[in-house]
């Protein structure tokens, strides 16, 4: 089921330095780049169907289609590896073992939206991860792979790393942008969009790690080659961080489309310790949960899984058995995103903490049934009436325990019940 696409490199000892990244075909792509036009790129891209793998899913070339015409300002890329989303760990791989394939995929996207400068934020706790990135952009500088000709050729680009400070809402493209020039982690409302207005109010295409580093394949090896994996409508391959209550939790490369159960099953060893499963979060802590029943239909692609009533999301599977107490995952998810809330909005910055209140007077034994509905019209209050979709990450999550698992929380409003007692 494994797949070697983005991790065709990780593997070999040392292929995050520059000579033997190049032996086994870093930068090769370059000449074929630069004999094409910026526009062809964009065409290529998008005929590849790449979807941003951020979370959104958005069309890559689409996006960078966005940029108005004949500007006069400067165009940035923003490369985000914030990667702050609980159950997320694909983009750190990158960074770590083939830093060279995020650098070559860089100069790819800024040859094709005419950028000269790139910027890559970084989550401020990924301390390994700055210093193996800034080796690597050290080692292409000194390659002539970035500066002022890139692999030879009359084109200019500097790349600069940018630490955040510890805030997940600085993964959010606008308050990325904030960060990086300077000012509170707060994002911004739109329109504009970042396309037309982005960092220092200039055009700005803001991408994730993993959708950058998969171009050099695609340059390399066509449209065709890429839409070979995955479905027709999801296609390419991706970094699913599998975690949880699994006997083999890790990071695997995979084709789009599989089922989910089987994925559990085949790669991650399923459910440890011989327990049945209760649920499934299917891409990072703010996707929707599956039960049982639900995840055995659900494919890991974009359609498949709203068709379910859940995300996509950044890929990041967390497994959940039957030891685990859904009242007290909720606690656990409300309060990170009470805390990771930049306070901006009312809703976001006042809800959430009444939500963490009601949770936490449930798992007291103090609730009542009015407790669990009065959660569930916080949710439809708070949910899309703020600036950003931080505190929507929370309610749309937290509504689908509240209605797939209502029992548990009635459990224990009804005698403070724990897990194995409430199913
Ligand atoms: C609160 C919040 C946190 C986010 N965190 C990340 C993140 O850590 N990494 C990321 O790539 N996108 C994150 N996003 C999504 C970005 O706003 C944006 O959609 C993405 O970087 C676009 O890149 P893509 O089109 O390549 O997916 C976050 C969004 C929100 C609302």
């Amino acid at each position: 089921m494994q797949v070697k696409v983005l991790s065709a490199r990780f593997d070999i000892p040392d292929a995050h330095k520059i000579e033997v990244a190049k032996e086994h075909g870093a930068y090769a792509t370059l000449d074929k780049v630069f004999a094409m036009q910026p526009e062809e790129v964009i065409e290529l891209v998008k005929a590849s169907g790449l979807r941003g793998r951020g979370g959104a899913g958005f069309p890559t070339g689409l996006k960078w289609s966005f940029l108005p015409k004949n500007i006069d300002k400067p165009v940035y890329l923003a490369v985000n590896s914030d990667e702050s989303e609980p159950a997320t760990f694909k983009d750190r791989y990158i960074l770590v073992r083939d830093p060279h394939m995020l650098i070559e995929g860089i100069i790819i996207c800024c040859y094709a939206i005419k950028s000269h400068a790139a910027y890559i934020y970084i989550r401020g706790e990924y301390t390994t991860q700055v210093k193996a990135l800034q080796a690597a952009i050290d080692e292409a500088y000194a390659a002539g792979y970035l500066g002022d000709t890139i692999a030879g050729k009359d084109y200019k680009l500097d790349v600069t790393v940018h630490r955040g400070a510890g805030a997940y809402v600085c993964g959010e493209e606008t308050a990325l942008l904030e960060s990086i020039e300077g000012r509170k982690g707060q994002p911004r409302s739109k329109p504009p969009f970042p396309a037309v207005e982005g960092l220092y109010g200039c055009p700005t295409i803001i991408n994730n790690v993993q959708s950058i580093a998969s171009l050099p394949f695609i340059l390399a090896n066509g449209s065709d080659a890429y839409k070979a994996y995955g479905t027709e409508k999801s296609p390419g391959t991706h970094l699913f961080g599998i975690s949880g209550l699994v006997k083999k939790p890790g990071m695997y490369e995979l084709p789009l489309g599989l089922p989910l159960l089987e994925v559990i099953d085949k790669v991650a060893g399923g459910v440890r310790d011989g327990r049945k499963l209760k649920g499934v979060i299917p891409g990072g802590s703010s996707t929707p949960v599956l039960t049982p029943e639900e995840a055995q239909t659900v494919t890991l692609d974009y359609e498949s899984m709203a068709a379910h009533k859940t995300m996509f999301g950044s890929g990041g599977i967390v497994v959940l058995d039957d030891t685990v107490d859904m009242v007290k995952l909720v606690e656990n998810l409300i309060y990170f995103y009470h805390h990771e809330s930049c306070g901006q909005c009312t809703p976001c910055r006042e809800g959430l903490g009444w939500m963490l209140k009601i949770v936490k007077k449930i798992i007291r034994g103090e609730g009542t049934i009015a407790d669990i509905d009065l959660l569930t019209e916080l949710c439809d209050n708070i949910e899309m009436k703020t600036v950003c979709v931080l505190s929507a990450a929370c309610t749309m999550s937290t509504r689908s325990y509240l209605n797939k698992f209502r029992h548990e929380f009635e459990a224990y409003v009804n005698g403070g019940a724990s897990a194995q007692t409430a199913m």
